[in-house]
């Protein structure tokens, strides 16, 4: 990460997982860790039923609540589905638009920027994720596939707003499956993802957008892969289900910002 143009964001995706009496206990153990300092932007991404615990727990500390999903629609007969100012009214700041996990469940690109345009019409910040499979990856069309997804997703974002909007590159060979990329290929697409911010937006904006890195990482390779100039942070889903392991990566990106 380069401490000098942007903030490090560690990003917890929960996914599926925990009850409320669990986030309760897992936002109490947290909270019991965190230092006085200033540190990275920690954000915890849960799912809905969760967020009033995690708010009650958590209010007043720097820690900011995430959904893992929102509906594009304002309101509307859509049984099941949860509207963006439903999400910032509870005090959700962040909202996951486009995981790969979503996209599998037949989400579109264009769906996916008419998301993250819910996210930052109620005043909340998208983490916009992209990232290619195992095939794209080895048929070589990698940058292609991520520059069309973000170029897509991006189309909706105003210059003024940029500001507010964290991309996690996220390879769909790495989430889940214990195979992180190496630091090196990580870094490589990261730095490509900012070079099509850059494109698009311009080089200043592209030098402070954080870019996140997402797929296996954990307290163990946390400090390398945050080592590298264009990797700014994580989206963590397994490590961050265990509060200790969760803040060791927090503490990595905190050595790396020295
Ligand atoms: P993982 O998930 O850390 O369990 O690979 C990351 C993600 O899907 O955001």
């Amino acid at each position: 990460m380069n401490r000098k143009y942007r903030r490090a964001v560690i990003a917890a995706n929960w996914k599926m997982n925990k009850t409320p009496s669990e986030t309760r206990d897992f936002c109490t153990a947290l909270r019991s860790m965190l230092p006085r300092s200033r540190w990275c932007d920690i954000i915890l991404c849960m799912p809905a039923i969760d967020i009033p615990s995690g708010m009650r727990v958590l209010k007043d500390t720097r820690v900011a609540i995430g959904a893992e999903n929102i509906h594009e629609k304002a309101s509307g007969a859509l049984t099941g589905e949860i509207a963006g100012n439903m999400l910032a009214d509870a005090g959700v700041k962040y909202v996951i638009v486009g995981h790969s996990e979503r996209r599998e469940m037949g989400e579109s690109d264009t769906r996916v920027a008419a998301k993250l345009r819910a996210v930052l019409d109620n005043g909340m910040n998208p983490i916009l994720c992209v990232g290619e499979s195992l095939e794209q990856r080895e048929l070589g069309v990698t940058e292609e596939w991520i520059a069309m997804q973000l170029k897509i997703a991006l189309s909706v974002v105003k210059p003024e707003e940029l500001k507010k909007v964290v991309i996690a590159y996220e390879p769909i060979w790495a989430i889940g499956t214990g195979k992180t990329a190496t630091p090196e290929q990580a870094q490589e697409v990261c730095e490509f993802v900012r070079s099509v911010v850059r494109k698009l937006y311009g080089a200043r904006p592209a030098r402070s957008v954080p870019v996140l890195y997402g797929g296996s990482m954990n307290e163990k390779n946390a400090f390398d892969l945050l080592a590298k100039p264009d990797i700014d942070g994580g989206l963590i889903g397994g490590a961050s289900l265990d509060p200790e392991k969760f803040m060791q990566i927090v503490h990595a990106a905190n050595q790396n910002n020295d």
